[in-house]
């Protein structure tokens, strides 16, 4: 178990879906245009989001090997299908990344993980993919970034201590957290790869109730454990923002950033 459950996941699917920057996935698309068969790793898999995304709208014969450490997300990843082969790969990527490269890749993907790992760890990630001379399509790391509407005196302080809580360590030493997207540009950037991105931000109106109560829940819950602001002030922030999800009211937007890097040979 990770921590992330199949029905969290499954909730912030489409959301992630319609974040994802355009211009970033077409220039996927662009990368593999022309190959007869592309074979693709996503790291930290989940169920199979960035897969959904992404297979039906490659034309090559495909092959992914979709890996996790989360045996009971894994078992919910799509089987191979006509023309697409999947294979579900059991790996904690702390402890042995390597063993997620073990077959041949054309490019590297993954969604909603690099905030969530150390610096140390995006050092070696770069490592690897660069001595394979590996694209990597990142998606969707939260980068700090919360606006509310309509606004509230606390809304402030409870995303500041959330994303101090970001930070710490998720399993893979000290998190990037919301520091993530610019951390990976610039690792990227110094292995001499070119980096393509965008911003992927979760925009969530009125009507989107369930996800926006489940991320305030964890934003309370994180400043609960940040011990700021004071418990009875997170409470009555997480209350005043529930009546207004109630009466539908609250919109809230969620930075992320998604990028593309690519090797350019000049390193
Ligand atoms: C926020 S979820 C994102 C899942 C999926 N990429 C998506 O976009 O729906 C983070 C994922 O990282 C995986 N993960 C966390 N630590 C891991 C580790 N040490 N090794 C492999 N996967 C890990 C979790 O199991 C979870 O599936």
């Amino acid at each position: 178990m990770s921590g992330f459950s199949a029905e969290w996941l499954k909730l912030r699917e489409p959301y992630d879906l319609r974040a994802r920057n355009t211009m970033v996935l077409h220039a996927v698309f662009d990368l593999l245009g022309g190959h007869p068969s592309v074979a693709i790793v996503d790291l930290a898999c989940g169920t199979g989001s960035t897969f959904r995304t992404l297979s039906p709208r490659i034309a090559a014969r495909q092959s992914w090997r979709l890996v996790d450490n989360d045996l009971s997300l894994l078992a919910r990843v799509p089987s191979s299908s006509a023309g697409i082969a999947v294979t579900p790969a059991p790996v904690d990527l702390n402890r042995d990344l390597e063993a997620a490269f073990e077959s041949p890749a054309d490019l590297v993907t993954t969604s909603a993980l690099l905030d969530l790992v150390s610096s140390e760890w995006l050092d070696r990630l770069v490592v690897e993919v660069a001595a394979r001379g590996l694209p990597v399509y990142a998606a969707l790391s939260y980068d700090g970034r919360a606006e509310f509407s309509p606004s509230d005196p606390f809304d402030r302080r409870i995303v500041e201590a959330a994303n101090r809580h970001q930070r710490k360590d998720k399993g893979f030493g000290p998190a990037l957290g919301p520091t993530a997207a610019k951390a990976s540009i610039a690792a990227f950037e110094r292995v001499g790869y070119a980096v393509t991105h965008g911003l992927s931000d979760w925009e969530f109106g009125p009507e989107d109730r369930e996800i926006q109560t489940e991320i305030l829940s964890g934003w309370a819950a994180a400043a609960r454990d940040m011990r700021d602001p004071a418990r009875h002030e997170i409470i009555d922030w997480l209350k005043r923002r529930r009546a207004l999800i109630a009466a539908g009211r609250s919109s809230i937007r969620v930075g992320h950033v998604d990028l593309l890097a690519r090797p350019t040979g000049t390193r």
